[in-house]
């Protein structure tokens, strides 16, 4: 049985095809092979959340995917957000808040905070809904309980979690 496959997979928008084991993870595969270190690997067992990227605009553990399953998918990277040279609301909001000590588990933080905007706006017609783009206007309400709860996957060592969820407040606003 083959155990390399060709994959195509839309990468911050370019479409990137290249020949994977069966059982490189995603993580491994972005960072490796595609040169996008951001993704971080911390436990390489789901239970960190380092390794935080979008795909297909849902945020996923990539240590936790198998590359050659994603085929086709649109995979959206920290290094993603940013775009027309400027920062993405939810990083300018990690900026403005300090959100971050050493800086290992914030690509992930990022990525999962765009993830939770995309979630929060699902059923509110007025948001923009698209993941990579939240408007930073509402309607969308999440109380900080409701932030830490649904950021609970990304775990911070330096334990930046005060500014971190200050910072996702500031773009519910
Ligand atoms: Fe993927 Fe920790 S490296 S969850
Ligand atoms: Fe160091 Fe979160 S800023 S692990």
């Amino acid at each position: 049985a083959p155990t390399r496959s060709r994959v195509t997979l839309q990468v911050n928008g370019s479409p990137r095809t290249l020949t994977v084991d069966h059982r490189a993870t995603l993580l491994d595969v972005l960072r490796e092979d595609l040169g996008l270190t951001g993704a971080k690997k911390g436990c390489d067992h789901g239970q960190c959340g380092a390794c935080t990227v979008l795909v297909d605009g849902r945020r996923a553990n990539s240590c936790l995917l198998l590359a050659v399953a994603q085929d086709g998918t649109e995979i959206i990277t920290v290094e993603g957000l940013a775009a027309g040279g400027e920062l993405h609301p939810v990083q300018q909001a990690f900026l403005d808040r300090d959100a971050y000590q050493c800086g290992y588990c914030t690509p992930g933080q990022l990525c999962s905070a765009v993830g939770l905007f995309a979630e929060a706006a699902a059923g509110h017609p007025s948001y923009v809904t698209d993941p990579t783009r939240p408007s930073g206007q509402g309607p969308v309400e999440l109380t900080a309980e409701e932030i830490r709860e649904r950021m609970s996957g990304n775990l911070c060592r330096c334990g930046a979690y005060p500014n971190i969820v200050a910072a996702v407040e500031d773009v519910t606003r």
